[in-house]
């Protein structure tokens, strides 16, 4: 089992640059299995849930290469061979899920053991499996050798109105991926704005699909009788930079990030904004200077893009654990993400919590502490916390992080960060 050890550092300072999304690229990856030419992914990271993905689409037929040193993948699949995600690797990833609607799509079935992922709450699927039922397929769960599958089958995916309860960044992208091949045109109302859905329309665009309205709650997919291979390159990580943000807020620094896309990441600039530190929006890049600057509590809610995102929820905890005041956090997005709470606590953070909401009073000084990342996120959160906590940090489960964050300890360590990886 790896760890990290984090100590107190000091102001982190320097230039670092993000790694292509994570979230956009997964669904970049299945969506190559909407035809039987190669598509080219250029940036993508090498992360464990890129490979995990990419096992799953071999199983499937995919002839894959990825060339981590320039890193771009190429998935080309002349053939689907199963119908499905294997239970051994789908339950390692919720996204193994996106398989679903290209692979109904393509060759009218498919069966993907009911996927895992972060346990961050009960994170159903019936959204995608509602919308696919409106067009027109047949879907079934059944368990064989203790694992829960689910399997979907259509002669002809008909396009159709969806309106989804919540806009499920998920299942829209599958619902999008389905309607693509589909007979007629299929509205999406409703439907998740993220820009990684942008970046999912774009990718499909050029593969030959007619999407419209991506980035809006209304997508707009008229269907297309094939599509072909393409090349595109994936938007930066959002949450990455993000991430790096507030490490600069919270240990006082100054980092500028590389390859971001300021728009992206408005919730997260007005919200460090408030905090007291400076937040300076480039053309490629974001800078956040907190030299010098003392913290101050705010309040967040998370919400569907464009709110607050979940996936900086934690880190910001971390960061209200050291700012002066009361902050408070409501989590509408998941009912279970609070993990990380117990273990900020065994650091001394002051925080209590009843439901989805958190109270958060800053306290002068962390401390290290034997601590467990308990999902992606909350991992990345305890590292911040070591940053300025006293004396020494030891982070477990680090398997987590490693699924969303490409090269972390570098990229930390390069700009100041005391963290060391270590092999047990
Ligand atoms: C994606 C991101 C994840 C992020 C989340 C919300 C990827 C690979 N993961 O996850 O990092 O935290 O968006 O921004 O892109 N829900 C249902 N029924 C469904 C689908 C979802 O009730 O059929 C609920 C979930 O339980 C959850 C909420 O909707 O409470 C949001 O889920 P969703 O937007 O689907 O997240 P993911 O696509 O799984």
């Amino acid at each position: 089992m790896a760890k990290y050890v984090v100590r107190q550092s000091g102001a982190l300072m320097g230039d670092l640059v993000a790694s292509g999304s994570k979230n956009a690229v997964l669904p970049l990856m299945a969506a190559s299995l909407l035809t039987d030419d190669k598509c080219r992914i250029n940036d993508t990271p090498a992360l464990r849930d890129v490979e995990v993905l990419c096992r799953i689409l071999e199983d499937i037929g995919g002839q894959i290469r990825f060339n981590k040193e320039e890193k771009y993948l190429e998935i080309e699949t002349p053939q689907i061979r199963a119908a499905g995600a294997a239970p051994h690797l789908a339950g390692r990833m919720r996204a193994s899920i996106l398989v679903l609607g290209p692979l109904l799509a393509r060759i009218g079935k498919a069966t993907v053991a009911l996927p895992g992922g972060c346990a961050i709450g009960a994170r159903p699927i019936d959204l995608h499996l509602k919308g696919l039922e409106a067009m027109g397929a047949k879907v079934q769960t059944f368990e064989k050798d203790g694992f829960d599958f689910v399997e979907a089958t259509a002669e002809h995916l008909k396009g159709c109105e969806i309106y989804l309860d919540f806009p499920s960044v998920g299942a829209t992208q599958n619902l999008i991926m389905a309607a693509v091949l589909a007979e007629g045109t299929t509205l999406i109302q409703n439907a998740a704005e993220e820009p990684e859905i942008v970046d999912l329309a774009n990718f499909l665009n050029k593969m030959g699909a007619k999407v419209k309205g991506a980035g809006t709650d209304n997508i707009r997919i008229e269907g297309v009788k094939a599509l072909h291979g393409t090349e595109h390159t994936v938007i930066p990580d959002r949450i990455e930079t993000g991430t790096f943000m507030v490490a600069a807020a919270i240990s006082g620094g100054d980092l500028t990030i590389h390859n971001a896309v300021a728009s992206h990441l408005t919730p997260i600039t007005a919200k460090l904004r408030e905090t007291g530190v400076d937040v300076f929006e480039g053309e490629d890049f974001i800078r956040v200077d907190a030299r010098g600057k003392s913290l101050k509590a705010v309040n967040i809610k998370t919400l569907p893009y464009p709110g607050f995102p979940t996936d900086m929820q934690a880190q910001f905890m971390a960061l209200l654990a050291v700012a002066k005041g009361k902050g408070t956090i409501n989590e509408t997005v998941f009912e279970n993400r609070f993990m990380h709470i117990d273990q900020l606590r065994k650091m001394g953070a002051d925080i209590t919590y009843a439901d989805r909401k958190a109270s958060i009073i800053g306290t002068k000084a962390l401390h290290g502490a034997q601590v467990r990342a308990t999902d992606l996120r909350a991992g990345a959160a305890l590292v911040l916390a070591g940053l300025v906590a006293e004396g020494v940090t030891e982070v477990s489960q680090v398997y987590y992080i490693e699924r969303g964050y490409e090269e972390f300890v570098e990229k930390m360590r390069s700009v100041g960060a005391d963290i060391e990886y270590i092999e047990e």
